[in-house]
């Protein structure tokens, strides 16, 4: 292919890819799946990586991340990120109303044309996008609302937010403001990943959508999935008059709009707006903590400008977090695969917020101790930010005098071995890994789970009939049980509306999609099987990136801790954890029987591809930032030419390839071994043969 036409096909690929993007995103059609948009966008960055020069600043292809930030540069915003002020009541609102009817009064304004735009409060982290010429130029966290966070990396892998906007009515240069915000959907899963992989959770979708836009990893950024809401635009001689034409412009400019704001012509119409959303609000997919108000009309806006901490036409309401009493029950304790033990609080059953809540969670002994909380106890239980309802603290002037402070267990629940908790750690676990029952299942549901080896014609019920009639003991016996096996299973059921467990049996059709299911199954690569292991700490993540650098399951059975540590993102504690998990003579005999039953425990040719041997027999030290590839990219990429990439700077190292920021120790120990240090541009030469 000649420069020429890589460039047009770099042209076509980017352009079909922002519009499929922007019919996703703004305007909620898919027109190809999502298999075919990922090979065009394949297509662009294999393009990009031969053609470095050809990439270009609103590349689609910065979504899914690559490069690497040490440090986020502190920058000044244009204009100030102001917050707004706080009401919590009626009263206050109406307040707000007189103080801005009166100054509009004052200046001469027909108050007939005073309208309110309404809008929710979207509960995540404020952000400032640049535009110049229609391109994103730079992201900033609204820091100390002078100066904040250039992330514009980080931002650029959401894929709500256009990177370039061509509208003929956008000006040269504008900000929009908006709220990075983390779907309840894909907080939930992310947690959900969390727990399997024995990790903390985490509190609530704000804090980790904060967390993850400071992630140094903006590949790491694109997978956890954000979005944003655009509220508003800033600009010099904006053409329109009202922020309701601005937001109608941002749409149509490609931004994400939330579709609940509402335009008002009085107070009442405000109070109106805020209770219809007050329990609405908790059926949309993000979390929102109260209601918006502004003043619509520019020229007003104006005039009432603002004060040295906020706008004077705008204003906040808040809704109250919902907090009820109810009384705690008792204590359970949940046991889970990897054998950590869970407090769950069970509660008299209370409505709160839209749903009925009999159960919170009591994270473990030391919250318990905290809290100091008892069972019989009247306990405070809220639903703010977090999804999973939690207690928040007892009202102590209710307890009862007999009451007894709460023993935490000695023993597991659910087997009766001694529980063990680990120095440093929160959680206590059952060391029972072989026998105790809700390890075995649980270890079997991963197992089983749409990431791992995706049998959803098998859920938790049937694993656990299968297991008490003895058709199978582990994962593994799955791979060899018949239809005549499993037909007329017995199982019980459990009825969520009746509130009990009822008996049923197995009938043909499941029993058929139960044994289609897990053949199917065999198909899963590599990596899938070896998340689907249940190695502690050996998530999807880990996995992917053992599959990468080890190939096949020998490789990873044989490396010793010096080699895993050596992978990108595996430290001490999970290489330890794998290097456990190969000698236990158990586990060998679980992994041999699910090799004889035809399971993939190497990486595909396909996903192995070499792309030359310019680079073979070649090791490289990566130090720094790199502006075409991130680190992991540009491992790939010496790997799939033939090289390798080696930790410490050595006599035998042949090359440093030296982005920017290198550290001047690295530089004085590669001149003091007379190794050859290379810029990025060198090593694309390389590339290139
Ligand atoms: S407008 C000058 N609209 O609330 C006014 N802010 O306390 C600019 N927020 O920092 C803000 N939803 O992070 C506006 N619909 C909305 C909002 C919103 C959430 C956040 C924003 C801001 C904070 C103000």
């Amino acid at each position: 292919m000649t420069p020429e036409e890589a460039r047009s096909q770099i042209q076509n690929l980017t352009e079909k890819i922002h519009y499929y993007n922007h019919q996703y995103y703004q305007k909620d059609r898919s027109e190809i799946s999502d298999l075919e948009f990922d090979k065009l966008l394949n297509q662009l960055i294999k393009l990009e990586t031969q053609y470095p020069l050809l990439k270009k600043e609103d590349s689609p292809s910065q979504r899914v991340g690559g490069t690497f930030t040490k440090d986020f540069p502190t920058v000044k915003h244009q204009y100030p990120m102001l917050s707004l002020g706080n009401t919590y009541s009626e009263e206050d609102l109406r307040e707000f109303d007189k103080r801005i009817k009166k100054i509009l009064e004052e200046e001469g304004f027909d108050l007939a044309t005073l309208e309110y735009i309404c809008e929710l409060k979207f509960d995540g982290v404020s952000i400032s996008l640049r535009y110049e010429q229609g391109v994103l130029k730079q992201g900033i966290t609204r820091g100390d609302g002078t100066q904040g966070d250039e992330i514009t990396a980080n931002v650029k892998t959401i894929r709500s937010i256009p990177l370039n906007v061509t509208a003929s009515d956008a000006p040269a240069q504008f900000e929009v403001r908006g709220e990075i915000f983390m779907p309840n959907t894909v907080f939930a899963q992310l947690n959900q990943e969390r727990e399997e992989e024995g990790k903390e959770l985490y509190a609530n979708p704000r804090n980790t959508a904060s967390g993850t836009l400071k992630l140094q990893d903006s590949s790491e950024v694109a997978r956890r999935k954000l979005d944003v809401y655009a509220y508003y635009l800033l600009g010099e001689n904006l053409p329109f008059n009202t922020h309701e034409e601005s937001v109608k412009a941002l749409e149509n400019w490609g931004f994400n709009i939330s579709p609940t704001y509402q335009k008002c012509q009085s107070i009442e119409g405000v109070l109106a707006y805020i209770a219809h959303w007050e329990n609405k609000r908790k059926t949309l997919p993000l979390e929102t903590d109260g209601v918006v108000i502004k003043v619509n009309h520019y020229r007003q806006q104006e005039v009432l400008g603002f004060t040295s901490k906020s706008p004077r036409w705008a204003i906040a309401y808040k809704y109250k977090a919902e907090n009820v009493a109810t009384r705690l029950l008792d204590i359970t304790y949940q046991v889970g695969r990897t054998g950590a033990v869970t407090p769950v609080a069970e509660l008299e059953p209370v409505q709160l917020a839209g749903t009925t809540v009999k159960r919170a969670s009591l994270h473990n002994a030391n919250e318990i101790e905290r809290l100091d909380v008892r069972v019989g106890d009247m306990v405070f239980v809220e639903k703010g930010g977090e999804i999973i309802p939690k207690v928040t603290g007892v009202d102590f002037e209710a307890r009862a005098a007999e009451s007894q402070a709460l023993v935490y267990p000695t023993d597991c629940p659910e087997c009766g071995t001694a529980l063990l908790r680990k120095e440093g750690e929160a959680v206590h676990f059952c060391p029972n890994f072989r026998a105790c029952p809700p390890q075995i299942s649980g270890r079997i549901e991963h197992f089983v789970a749409k990431k791992a080896m995706n049998i959803d014609s098998l859920g938790g019920e049937t694993i656990n009939g299968l297991l008490k009639t003895g058709k199978i003991k582990d994962a593994a016996d799955l791979y060899f049980l018949k239809y005549e096996d499993v037909l007329g299973l017995e199982f019980e059921s459990y009825s969520e509306k009746k509130g009990e467990f009822s008996k049923r049996s197995m009938q043909p059709k499941s029993a058929k999609n139960l044994i289609d299911g897990v053949q199917k199954s065999k198909e899963q690569a590599f990596e899938k099987v070896l998340f689907a292991l249940g190695i502690r700490f050996v998530g999807e993540t880990v996995a992917k990136k053992l599959v990468k650098a080890l190939k096949n399951l020998d490789n990873i059975q044989r490396a010793s801790l010096e080699a895993l540590v050596e992978i990108e993102d595996i430290g001490e504690r999970i290489a330890q954890s794998i290097m456990e998990y190969f000698q236990d003579a158990e586990n060998l005999a679980f992994v041999a029987k699910l090799q004889q039953a035809g399971l993939s425990f190497e990486q595909s040719e396909e996903e192995n591809k070499q792309e030359s041997t310019h680079l073979e027999g070649k090791t490289f030290v990566i130090s720094g930032v790199f502006n075409q590839f991130g680190r992991d990219e540009l491992k790939l990429k010496i790997e799939a030419n033939g090289g390798k990439v080696v930790s410490s700077i050595s006599k035998k190292l042949d090359f440093l390839l030296a982005g920017e920021n290198m550290g001047p120790a690295k530089l004085e120990k590669a001149e003091k071994f007379d190794v050859k240090i290379i810029s990025e541009d060198d090593f694309v030469k390389m590339l290139e043969g």
